[in-house]
């Protein structure tokens, strides 16, 4: 297992596998899922985006839909043990395909294990610029999935998940082999403004994947609450009344728009926004996100 896949299988694994807990979830992601495709004509090919331990969505309700089911993560190892634990017969296997996929291209121009070993080398801001640039000139051409489209792409929430995780975690371990605190300082910095450019990549990919008359549902994660705080009660609320939107919109101008939202703002900018909806990822017992979902229609 390389690092990419190991550390996402690390926060996988750490995820608590509770169905009765993510059952109301569940039911209203399918319910989106089915509003959206209602309408398509055609629905052969499906693709989940970020599957993990696939608990939100219900694979046996994806195949008595679609022809082809195609299940994409980075951590390939956790969506084959969900998927070998799920109770579906053996025709309806058949129809689905377990790939595995880093949609950021950073596994394959090898950053991080390169960033590790450049940086144990004499540093300058300069080499650090010039490091980040050309790593991230290979990513703004990198494309996966090629030559396939889809009917309908369901990417899970995953923005907050690409990248910038792992990054902070190779920066701590540059920090305990005692590299320079500003180096460090200024790469994180550096490579949170570099976020926006692997998001819209990772965006654009999305959509080149989606076939004419088709639909693409993005969960994001936008805010992590506690559960019994004044903040989980004051959400509640809103989405209770219906304010969402606006509890949101204070929100951004207090502190600005964090890596889950700039990835719908940046599909927005790509694709037509047919509806959202507002929902409560139960994470944990004690923890909770709030998650957007935008629906689009290519
Ligand atoms: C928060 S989880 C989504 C929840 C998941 N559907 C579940 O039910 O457990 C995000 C998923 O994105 C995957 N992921 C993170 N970075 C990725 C990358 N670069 N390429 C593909 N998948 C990635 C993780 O392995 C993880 O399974």
């Amino acid at each position: 297992m390389n690092t990419l896949q190991k550390f996402n299988h690390n926060i996988n694994n750490s995820l608590i596998t509770n169905h009765k807990l993510m059952a109301p979830f569940k039911r209203q992601i399918d319910a989106l899922i089915r509003q959206s495709i209602e309408p398509l004509d055609s629905k052969n090919d499906f693709c989940i985006i970020g599957a993990g331990k696939m608990q939100e969505f219900s694979l046996s309700f994806l195949l008595s839909s679609f022809q082809h089911v195609l299940i994409t993560d980075i951590d390939v190892e956790t969506v084959q043990n969900a998927f070998n634990a799920i109770n579906i017969n053996q025709s309806l296997k058949e129809r689905t395909h377990i790939q595995r996929l880093d949609v950021t291209g950073f596994e394959h121009i090898n950053f991080f294990n390169d960033l590790a070993t450049t940086f144990q080398r004499n540093m300058t801001y300069q080499q650090i610029d010039q490091f980040v640039e050309t790593k991230m000139a290979k990513i703004k051409t990198y494309q996966f999935l090629k030559n396939q489209t889809f009917d309908c792409i369901y990417v899970s929430p995953i923005y907050t998940q690409l990248v910038y995780q792992q990054l902070l975690l190779t920066c701590s371990q540059l920090r305990q082999q005692n590299q320079p605190e500003h180096f460090i300082k200024y790469l994180e910095q550096l490579m949170l403004d570099k976020m926006q450019e692997v998001i819209d990549q990772f965006n654009h990919n999305l959509v080149s994947h989606l076939k004419k008359a088709s639909v693409l549902i993005v969960v994001s994660d936008i805010f992590e609450i506690e559960t019994g705080s004044q903040f989980d009660k004051e959400v509640r609320e809103a989405l209770n009344d219906d304010h969402m939107d606006q509890r949101y919109q204070r929100y951004v101008s207090e502190y600005g728009m964090g890596l889950g939202d700039y990835g719908l703002y940046s599909l927005d900018q790509l694709l037509n926004k047919a509806f959202d909806k507002w929902l409560i990822w139960p994470f944990s017992e004690n923890k909770q996100y709030v998650v957007k979902v935008n629906i689009y229609n290519n």
